[in-house]
């Protein structure tokens, strides 16, 4: 599968990438988290949040005990979109059968959601995350999904922390209980 995203040209943002981004982390882990897309950094180095989101991601999974080699990180789109753009909803499209491959392959008990992208892509839905955030969901193949803010929202909105620490308290509840 990682070799089939490496040589994928299913859309255009394959034209201007450096590295696909496949994801990283444990081939069996309890947790998947997913991204938007890779940034500049990631794309140079093929590793999913290197950059100070990354950073804060890390932390965030510190403080529940855990690593990010613990766990399993992605995103929803495999290369950088120009400037940093959103991804468009035909590249999520083009992109959707290789996350899709990657749940089914790491079957993980919990999927974290992190910010708009990822959530409504996930979910299949238009909501904001600030109305999805907070409670479980059920995403691919009925496995429950927790939603939550970005942490490049969360440096740019410290404020938002208080309630990104309650989604990850929920998500972490919910495997200890879905997913032992
Ligand atoms: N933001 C994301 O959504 N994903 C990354 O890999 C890096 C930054």
């Amino acid at each position: 599968l990682e070799t089939a995203v490496a040589r994928c040209t299913r859309c255009a943002l394959a034209e201007r990438r450096q590295h696909t981004v496949f994801g990283v982390g444990a081939r069996d882990a309890r947790w998947m988290i997913v991204g938007e897309a890779p940034g500049a950094q990631e794309d140079r180095r093929g590793e999913p949040f290197v950059g100070r989101a990354g950073t804060l991601l890390d932390a965030m999974l510190a403080a529940l005990g855990t690593r990010r080699d613990a766990v399993f990180i992605t995103n929803i789109v495999k290369c950088r979109p120009p400037g940093n753009r959103d991804p468009t909803s035909e590249e999520a499209d083009a992109c959707r059968d290789y996350l899709l491959a990657q749940i089914a392959h790491v079957d993980p008990g919990l999927i974290l959601a992190l910010g708009r992208v990822a959530a409504q892509q996930l979910l299949g839905v238009k909501t904001p995350v600030g109305k999805l955030r907070g409670r479980l969901h059920q995403g691919p193949g009925a496995r429950p999904v927790v939603v939550t803010y970005h942490p490049a929202y969360l440096l740019r909105t410290p404020a938002a922390k208080r309630q990104a620490w309650a989604d990850l308290q929920l998500a972490q509840s919910c495997v200890a209980v879905c997913a032992p």
